[in-house]
């Protein structure tokens, strides 16, 4: 139900729009099939020279949408992209895809990314009120971050990373879209985020190890060494859920940071898991 939203199919006029729809971030999507293109407004208002320049780094080397700015900056074309939503594919197709994701994600990481705060820095402000709750401090104290604790490499990623705004084209290229909110990150989170939402399957393969050799290249992009083993992979799936209640509670969202962080570690929960959720991550 949350995906109800308006789409017009627009008759041939003066203009060569085939659909309109109404984005989720009360923006506007233009599909122009026939140009192979996208006419996209976004819902954050117009775009900025700061905003060129992440989107420009990100393209470089993740196969998001070429894209030229048009207007006065009110709105983005991009290259309509031929394929399928990742959630609608088998397994098989999901991993691979997500496979290759990382990989591109280490490149952006060892091309744009820009040495920034740790996990520790990030929580200082909310730690006190975290550890009171005796479960979450418990999660908390077992995972294992390694050097992300302390320091970590940030990279123009997009807000929301889930599932649902990454396409697979039909050449199997993973092609991150919605991208109207991009912002620094620490590395792993995009990927991460992307890997939680992409169904239970995707993250029992996660936790066998299908993933390691992406998550080598992408900790080695960082500076850092990814140990794999149990406790990694669990620590960086905590390490996700609290950076993104971090930045959910900076940015003002209600329900106080132990609640936003419980809400995340649900969704990396084993047993909530067996079915796809594609929710907000
Ligand atoms: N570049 C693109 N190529 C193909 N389809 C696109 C592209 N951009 C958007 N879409 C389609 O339009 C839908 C809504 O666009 P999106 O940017 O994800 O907006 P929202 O904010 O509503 O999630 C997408 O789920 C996708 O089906
Ligand atoms: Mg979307």
């Amino acid at each position: 139900m949350s995906d109800l939203r308006y789409a017009f199919l627009v008759t041939r006029g003066h203009g060569s729009a085939d659909a309109a729809i109404a984005a989720h971030d009360g923006g506007t999507v233009l599909l122009d099939m026939k140009e192979r293109r996208v006419i996209r407004r976004y819902g954050t208002g117009d775009v900025t020279a700061e905003y060129v320049r992440m989107r420009r780094a990100f393209t470089a080397h993740v196969g998001a949408p070429a894209f030229t700015v048009g207007g006065a900056g009110e709105f983005v074309v991009e290259e309509l992209i031929l394929g399928e939503h990742l959630l609608d594919l088998p397994l098989a197709t999901r991993v691979s895809a997500l496979r290759r994701l990382i990989s591109e994600y280490a490149r952006l990481t060892a091309h744009a990314g820009v040495e920034g705060a740790g996990m520790r820095d990030l929580l200082t402000h909310v730690f006190d009120r975290l550890i009171q709750n005796r479960g979450l401090r418990d999660r908390w104290d077992a995972a294992h971050l390694g050097d992300l604790a302390t320091r970590m490499t940030w990279v123009p990623s997009a807000y929301e990373a889930t599932a649902k705004n990454l396409m697979v084209s039909r050449g199997q290229r993973p092609v991150p879209i919605d991208l109207g909110d991009l912002q620094m990150q620490p590395f792993f989170a995009y990927p991460v985020g992307v890997l939680i939402s992409a169904g239970g399957d995707v993250l029992d393969a996660f936790r066998r190890g299908v993933f390691d050799a992406e998550f080598e290249e992408l900790w080695a992009a960082a500076g850092q060494t990814w140990s794999g083993g149990d406790a990694a992979r669990e620590g960086v799936l905590v390490a996700r859920a609290a950076f993104a209640a971090t930045r959910d509670h900076d940015a003002g969202v209600p329900g106080g940071i132990d609640e936003l962080f419980g809400a995340r570690l649900t969704t990396i929960q084993p047993w909530l898991n067996d079915t796809r959720t594609g929710g907000f991550v």
